[in-house]
């Protein structure tokens, strides 16, 4: 009977969990697939740390070649973090003549047209579900469930150690530094946890959804984006006073002026189900012509989720099925560029605003003045008492505001900051409408 021989590249906490799921789920497998998958080898770099699940000596080697080499193996997971040696290695397993398996986007987003040309060229497949959303089928959801339609707008939450954080800081009290150390112990966080809480890995996600579902050609350093390492816990108080939880959302929207992207902390009115999402927790509202609105939920990270989008990606190789469906997939393809890209300061939207003023009569009247200059109107005001806990003199003004353009709410707060009974930098938000 047929096998398929798979490699492992990379046994940190993805890795282990492949290794898990095969191993201990060997017959699930086997029925999916029809026939048997079963883990021929594992690279690592250090053969010498301690594992949670043991191999026989002669499957886990620090060599590629070893894998490479081996003829009977026809699938690699590449489940290494960040550019390099990542991309030598995806490129070195591509030339042995295998398909690939990834979860990782920080590599899919920088260097993604380079490796599935070369791997359309071999003959390849590259299969990569685990990417974006961890356990949330939105890669093959959008590259193939909803490929009957075009899609107007794509709101998520694709950082699963941002969601962590500001979900444990929100409901649980826990600072940002603890938050932070509990979504590492858990394995949710990148190995430079930098590039979740500033918003890059879901720019990273942003990116790779743009191309596949818009047609968008850009780098993903070109989307407009805020992370949640300055948000401040008495932002997520307004914004719950307001009616309101903050979310790191990563936004895709398209008009006739082309499509709007970025990633920043963003008010979402509570109950709505985005705001619902906590935890480690992905989820992703995405808006097609034919289909209306879906809305997907799942776990974003973590050792299984995770496994499961690879080891499902691994039993769609093994049955034949990737190979159909990359040779297919609008990603990275020299095909038209299907949407124009707008400039970041022609989008628009409401806005939260926080500036910390001197109490005394005609603050107000100064900061809305200069929001009037800028064709930004308040839409509702809170203003907390002096004896709040704040610098003797000084109180916080909270506004929201009626929609107004990115480029004037931002020229409108650089202003507002050089008022002299204004002190220190305002805070703005998005609210989502
Ligand atoms: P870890 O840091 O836990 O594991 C990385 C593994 O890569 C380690 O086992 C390390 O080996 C191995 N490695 C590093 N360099 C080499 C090398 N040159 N040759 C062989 N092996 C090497 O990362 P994760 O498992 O968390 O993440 C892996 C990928 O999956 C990343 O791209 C990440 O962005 C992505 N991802 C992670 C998710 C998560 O929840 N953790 C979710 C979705 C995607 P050694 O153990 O010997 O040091
Ligand atoms: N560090 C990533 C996150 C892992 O927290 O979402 C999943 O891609």
């Amino acid at each position: 009977m047929e096998t398929t021989r798979v490699g492992v590249v990379g046994l940190g906490t993805v890795g282990t969990g492949v290794a898990r799921l095969l191993t201990e789920h060997r017959d699930r497998i086997r029925r999916r697939a029809g026939h048997t998958v079963e883990l021929g080898r594992v690279v690592v770099a250090d053969l010498s740390k301690p594992r949670e699940i043991s191999f026989d000596s002669e499957m886990i080697t620090d060599r590629l070649s070893d894998l490479t080499a081996d003829e009977e193996i026809s699938v690699v997971c590449q489940l290494i973090g960040g550019l390099e040696p990542a991309r030598s290695i995806m490129l070195q397993i591509l030339e042995s003549g295998k398909d690939i398996v990834t979860a990782n986007k920080a590599l899919l987003a920088e260097h993604g047209p380079e490796l599935f040309d070369r791997a359309r060229e071999l003959g390849r497949s590259i299969a990569f579900e685990a990417s974006v959303g961890g356990g949330m089928p939105i890669i093959n959801s959008i590259g193939q469930c909803l490929s009957a339609n075009r899609i107007d707008s794509l709101h998520g939450i694709l950082n699963g150690t941002s969601n962590f954080i500001v979900s444990q800081m929100e409901e649980q009290g826990w600072d940002f530094p603890t938050a932070l150390a509990e979504a590492q112990a858990r394995g949710y966080a990148e190995a430079d946890p930098r590039m979740d809480i500033d918003g890059s890995d879901a720019a990273q996600k942003l990116a790779i959804l743009s191309h596949l579902a818009f047609g968008a050609r850009l780098h993903w350093t070109d989307i407009s984006c805020v992370g949640i390492d300055e948000l401040e816990f008495v932002d997520l108080e307004y914004a719950r006073q307001l009616g309101f939880r903050i979310k790191l959302l990563a936004i895709a929207q398209r008009s006739d002026a082309g499509l709007e992207l970025h990633v920043s902390p963003t008010l979402v009115r509570s109950g709505q189900p985005l705001a619902e999402v906590r935890g480690s927790f992905n989820a992703v509202s995405v808006v097609g012509d034919a289909v209306g609105r879906v809305f997907l939920q799942g776990a974003g990270a973590g050792q299984m989720p995770t496994a499961s989008a690879v080891v499902a990606d691994l039993i769609d190789t093994a049955v034949g099925r990737t190979r159909i469906t990359f040779q297919t997939l609008e990603l990275w393809s020299h095909g038209e560029v299907r949407v124009k890209i707008r400039d970041h300061s022609e989008g628009s939207g409401h806005y939260y605003m926080r500036f910390m003023v001197d109490d005394h009569p005609g603050v107000l009247a100064e900061i809305s003045g200069v929001l009037g200059r800028h064709q930004v109107s308040i839409a509702s005001l809170i203003q907390q008492p002096e004896e709040s806990g704040h610098p003797s003199g000084q109180v916080p003004l909270v506004m929201m505001t009626h929609r107004a353009t990115e480029g004037a709410a931002g020229r409108a707060i650089e202003e507002i900051e050089e008022l002299p009974s204004v002190r220190g930098s305002g805070v703005r938000m998005r609210v989502l409408s």
